[in-house]
């Protein structure tokens, strides 16, 4: 059996290193420094994706990113007798379009923060001046974890409307502006393997977006997380469950785009209960590195059940342990990410500490950081965690030390 994981960062790492372990010949493309056998093909080139899946004999391709899912992969390996697993690029516009996802959500009364949509800079300040601050700014399009600002200033809507409409800084993605209500409380990533019908529902977990400890500084892709967070009751799972992601997934097939591959929820639980802050298309990263090391059915079964659409939820199974995980990145992550440091002691890790690698190449027998998130480490105790990332070394690296302190990073009790 033979799999093509199409991305480059700890997600892919992850997933190649899980199916690996269960004896599956595989290929990464690109892939980083920690993949093992990878090609040198962009994550977006669909055409020469295809190729590459035809030549290798590849019986299963898995998409990492949203890039490629967008680009239409899934609909063109289709059109190609190619087994792909996420959305096509329809189903996909749960994640590349805001604008479209927030009709959708209303359309099918799901719960989410309010929203009106904006083309200008002038219909942005007129809106505003009606709603009032604080007040959420998101570009309409894909923008890498770049396009959400959150407004609690006259002065922080002047930087989001620089960065929208006057230096355009996030391009067409910020031709539809969404203006939405600024929701409060904890949040957590909710994340299902579907086939279009039927819902595999994931260990919960919490991202940290932000940069630094405390939840200060600017967004990031994600710095770090834990899974199963302690207010993420059995009770709210099944509510979001059966009142987001089962409508969501029966909204798509209604509307003739059925929905298969993995469906994230970022939720915002609120006094009013649980509200979609956005979906994706894909498995989160650093989400993907916490869950997958829980999984204890194959990977690869689950996987081409969903891609057949035959996913039996009885028969994804998960172990009851907990998972921690730290990003390490370079210095001047996130505006601009340093690279080529020697990256050093990814060899002599305790046993079960994971390090899955984001941004790191070869040279050679060195190592070296090639972009923003270097690392994650994972483990399933917070403090050996932290201590196997303490033995990492390389210039400039930073990480948050607050992952997993629960309450301790403006994450209140549960409503
Ligand atoms: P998103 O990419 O939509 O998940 O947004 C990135 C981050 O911005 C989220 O993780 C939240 O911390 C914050 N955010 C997004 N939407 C809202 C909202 N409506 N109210 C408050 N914070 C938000
Ligand atoms: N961790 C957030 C994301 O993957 O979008």
């Amino acid at each position: 059996m033979k799999v093509l994981i199409v991305g480059s960062g700890g997600r892919e790492h992850a997933l190649a290193w899980r199916l690996d372990r269960e004896g599956v010949d595989v290929v990464v493309a690109p892939g980083n420094g920690g993949t093992p056998h990878t090609a040198a093909i962009a994550s977006t080139d669909v055409e020469a994706l295809a190729r590459l899946a035809r030549q290798e004999r590849v019986d299963l391709t898995i998409v990492g990113p949203e890039a490629p899912l967008a680009a239409g992969l899934v609909d063109t390996f289709a059109e190609q007798g190619l087994k792909a697993f996420g959305p096509t690029r329809m189903a996909a516009r749960l994640e590349w379009s805001k604008a479209w996802t927030k009709a959708f959500l209303t359309r099918h009364g799901i719960p989410t923060a309010g929203a009106e949509v904006v083309e200008s800079e002038p219909a942005a300040r007129r809106a505003i001046a009606r709603l009032g601050l604080p007040i959420v700014l998101k570009a309409d399009g894909l923008a890498s974890g770049k396009g959400v600002f959150v407004a609690t200033s006259e002065m922080e809507v002047d930087a989001a409307f620089d960065q929208l409409f006057r230096r355009k800084t996030l391009g067409a993605a910020a031709d539809q502006v969404l203006l939405e209500e600024y929701l409060e409380g904890p949040e957590l990533s909710l994340l299902a393997f579907t086939d279009g019908e039927r819902l595999g529902m994931m260990p919960a977990a919490r991202d940290y977006k932000r940069l630094l400890d405390g939840d200060r500084g600017p967004n990031t892709g994600g710095m770090g997380g834990y899974t199963r967070p302690s207010y993420a009751s059995a009770a709210l799972l099944a509510e979001v469950e059966q009142r987001i992601l089962l409508p969501a997934l029966v909204g798509m097939q209604a509307e003739g785009e059925p929905y298969r591959g993995v469906l994230y929820a970022g939720l915002m639980l609120t006094r009013a209960g649980p509200k979609v802050l956005e979906f994706n298309c894909r498995f989160g990263d650093p989400e993907c590195q916490l869950i997958l090391p829980l999984l204890s059915s194959r990977l690869l079964d689950v996987c081409q059940a969903v891609v057949e659409g035959r996913l039996t939820p009885t028969e994804l199974a998960w172990t009851d342990d907990r998972a921690y995980g730290v990003v390490l990145a370079a210095r001047g992550y996130p505006e601009a990410a340093e690279t080529g440091q020697v990256v050093t002691g990814t060899d002599a890790l305790p046993p079960g500490i994971l390090a899955f690698h984001g941004a790191t190449r070869r040279d050679g027998d060195r190592l070296v950081t090639s972009g923003g998130r270097v690392l994650t480490l994972v483990g399933s105790q917070r403090q050996a965690m932290y201590d196997a990332a303490d033995t990492i070394r390389f210039a400039g690296k930073q990480a948050r030390r607050d992952i997993g302190l629960e309450l301790a990073s403006g994450v209140v009790a549960a409503p």
